[in-house]
């Protein structure tokens, strides 16, 4: 397969708040990379600092940022929003934030969509009924149809490379998730889109995601295939997390969500919740070895 985002090295402050500390992943084509962890560990900034839409007063770093071999720090503000507008199309959390809520919803989407064959389309995602709705704002849809119009507009109208949806489900009933997701991962097959999938819910993960990333406190503390995470999970952080998993299967089930805990400030920022702490994750951040960020992890497979 071919790479498509090779992330190293990156890091977003905030004044006073290192958000996100030198995290590095790698992206293939038609491959779906799941981000997963609790709130607040740096996951919307790892997204905004991709698509160069961090708030002011924030700051990004990065080794290196590759979209497809090219260089997003060569770009310029304009080029990058073309690439936004084009080759890398984003799943907002919450679908009314990013349509104006007194505008029909087709008419939206005629905008949106700009020269794509707008009927196609919403037939590949069974919504054709929105045609026959053109003085409908959105607040007459459900949020389970909005999503799944939003995920047309990324997707479809434009057929990016990338696709960033940052908890495009969260605010869905199991029912719609289970849609919108199965939606995603349809497109993923017929696009050979790349998707990166930003979630809290290791349910969703086990669900759609051929590679996992763990964050915690800011870092990348675990990288691995879904498979590997979920049957043998190297570190303390990741371990407790399925430890804590009732049940691994049921479409949409929340049982997986991550509950937020303290983040140390110096050393390993797991150490406070550790069960296997030593003294020296206090003193010292660990580095990552085999993909994963922790003293106790050995160079030696
Ligand atoms: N605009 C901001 N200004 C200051 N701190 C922020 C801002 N956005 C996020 N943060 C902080 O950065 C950290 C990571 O946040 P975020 O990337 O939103 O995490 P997640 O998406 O995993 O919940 C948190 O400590 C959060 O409080
Ligand atoms: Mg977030």
């Amino acid at each position: 397969m071919t790479e498509l985002l090779a992330v190293s090295g990156l890091h977003v402050d905030y004044p006073g708040v290192r958000a996100v500390h030198d995290v590095s992943f790698t992206l293939r084509q038609g491959e779906v990379f799941g981000l997963v962890g609790e709130s607040g560990s740096g996951k919307s900034s790892v997204c905004a600092a991709l698509t160069r839409v961090l708030p002011p007063g924030a700051r990004m770093t990065a080794e290196a940022v590759r979209l497809d071999g090219q260089a997003l720090s060569d770009l310029t503000d304009e080029q990058m929003r073309r690439l936004r507008a084009t080759r890398i199309g984003v799943i907002p959390q919450r679908p009314m934030t990013s349509l104006s809520p007194v505008t029909p919803v087709l008419r939206q989407l005629r905008w949106h969509a700009g020269d794509a064959d707008l009927p196609a389309l919403l037939g590949q995602v069974g919504l054709r009924a929105v045609l026959d709705r053109p003085r409908d704002a959105p607040h007459r849809f459900s949020g389970g149809q909005l999503q799944r119009l939003l995920i047309l507009l990324a997707a479809l109208a434009r057929q990016p490379d990338l696709l960033i949806a940052d908890e495009p489900t969260t605010t869905l009933d199991p029912t719609v998730q289970a849609q919108v997701l199965r939606l995603l991962l349809d497109l993923r097959d017929r696009l050979r889109l790349a998707i990166l999938y930003v979630t809290h819910d290791l349910a969703v993960v086990a669900q759609v995601c051929d590679r996992v990333g763990v964050m915690y406190g800011g870092r990348l503390v675990e990288t691995g295939t879904t498979e590997q995470i979920f049957t043998s999970p190297r570190h303390p952080y990741t371990r407790a997390l399925l430890s804590a998993l009732p049940g691994r299967t049921g479409a949409g089930s929340r049982l997986g969500a991550l509950a937020p805990g303290p983040v140390a400030r110096h050393g390993c920022p797991f150490a406070p919740r550790c069960p296997v702490v030593m003294d020296v994750c206090a003193a010292q951040d660990p580095q990552p070895v085999l993909d994963v960020r922790c003293h106790h992890t050995k160079g030696t497979p």
